[in-house]
């Protein structure tokens, strides 16, 4: 069975017979957890109606000129970015020629200029047309710019020939796109993740907490499913789907995660702590609601177990992620952090109005050793996923280091 839970997928249509089967094609990957999105061409508009596709994802379709789209708030490029994955499907002859050759005349091949992340394509044409050295070169050249291709079927066509060129069925599409999301990178590592805010009580029925969301330590703990590993995930309260094959376990207080933590990290190879853990929790907590009997109300605040330096204490610490969530200086901030804690990575966001948390998207930078990487702005998902394969490879560095 596949999952796509939570991942954004813009599906694009173009004009050919094929497009009946992505009707099909959308209601699986909804099926499956993705929130699709359909960008249709003037020709897919021909062979299916933007209102089957609109009734079955629920959500506009886009079909607008490109001149429509940006006036629209610079949609195409809000697509790109929101996207974890562009799929067309089909994509016809004539459109891949376009996408080859960096045409951008409308929405659709605006959005696959504009995109940073992956793309795959399910050309369907005539055999004739598909077997044309035009079209197997203008194949070669965007596969070499790292658009995946799933090669289409043999068998009889619409026009009554026989041969390459048919779109595969629905269910292999979407099979192909899930496993696309997927890697052996951390294939067989133990994963502890936290995320979320902490609430530390006041009293009764008060507490204090912060806007973290919690959205980027779970993409952090779905990215890892993805790339193989086995995942505990300690969460602070949040409203969000437990992500599939990961182990959660829910805890509300800093001293609670801390200690959630520690009877967890000697089962664990990689440990990344996303969670937005509150500094400081109440020095007694009241046990009654404190009354409003006076214009001051005075509280007093003991400072909590830092979890991260207390993982990096132990004698045989795991690989070490930590977060760095500043409103100014990040570098530096981020940089002390990871001296200070003996991190073997840390990420750092700048939190504000559009980005960070409780934000759908962000834009990272990760330092280790004397190194760092940008990660520029995207979803979670797709920033997560990043981060994954980054952590990946320098755990498995530090791992061969050891091993000589
Ligand atoms: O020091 P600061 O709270 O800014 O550091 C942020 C990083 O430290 C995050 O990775 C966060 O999860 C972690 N942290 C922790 N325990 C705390 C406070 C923060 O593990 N008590």
């Amino acid at each position: 069975m596949y999952q796509l839970t939570t991942k954004r997928i813009v599906l694009g249509i173009t004009g050919g017979i094929g497009a009946y089967k992505s009707a099909v094609l959308l209601r699986l990957l909804r099926r499956h957890g993705a929130d699709v999105r359909v960008v249709m061409t003037q020709n897919a508009c021909q062979f299916i109606t933007p209102l089957t596709m609109q009734a079955l994802s629920g959500k506009t379709v886009h079909i607008e000129s490109l001149a429509q789209a940006t006036e629209s708030a610079m949609l195409h490029i809000d697509l790109a970015r929101w996207a974890d994955l562009i799929l067309v499907a089909p994509a016809s002859a004539n459109f891949i020629a376009r996408v080859a050759y960096g045409f951008a005349d409308d929405l659709l091949s605006t959005i696959c200029l504009a995109a940073t992340g992956p793309i795959i394509f399910a050309p369907a044409m005539n055999q004739q047309m598909w077997l044309n050295a035009a079209t197997q070169d203008n194949i070669e050249k965007i596969k070499t710019r790292g658009i995946g291709i799933i090669d289409p079927v043999a068998g009889d066509q619409a026009c009554g020939e026989n041969g390459p060129g048919r779109m595969p069925e629905a269910e292999d599409i979407a099979l192909l796109v899930a496993k696309s999301f997927t890697s052996n990178k951390l294939r067989g590592a133990r994963l502890l993740v936290t995320a979320g805010p902490t609430r530390e009580a006041i009293d009764p029925v008060r507490y204090i907490s912060n806007r973290s969301s919690g959205r980027m330590g779970y993409a952090v703990a779905t990215a890892a499913i993805e790339a193989g590993a086995k995942v505990t995930l300690i969460s602070g309260p949040v409203n969000l789907p437990t992500p599939d094959r990961a182990t959660v376990i829910n805890v509300l207080s800093a001293t609670e995660m801390y200690s959630t933590v520690m009877q967890n990290i000697t089962q664990t190879d990689i440990f990344v702590a996303a969670a937005a853990v509150a500094d400081f929790s109440l020095e007694t907590i009241a046990t009654q609601k404190i009354k409003k009997t006076s214009a001051l109300c005075t509280l007093n605040l003991k400072q909590n177990p830092d979890i991260l330096t207390e993982v990096t204490a132990l004698h045989k610490p795991p690989f070490t992620v930590g977060f760095a969530a500043e409103t100014e200086n990040l570098e530096a901030n981020a940089l002390t952090k990871l001296r200070t804690k003996k991190l073997d990575m840390i990420a750092a966001n700048q939190v504000g109005a559009a980005l960070g948390f409780d934000a759908e998207m962000n834009a990272l930078t990760v330092f280790w050793d004397n190194e760092r990487k940008q990660l520029p702005q995207a979803s979670k998902s797709s920033i997560a996923k990043t981060l994954i394969t980054l952590i990946a490879d320098k755990y498995n560095e530090k791992n061969t280091q050891k091993a000589h």
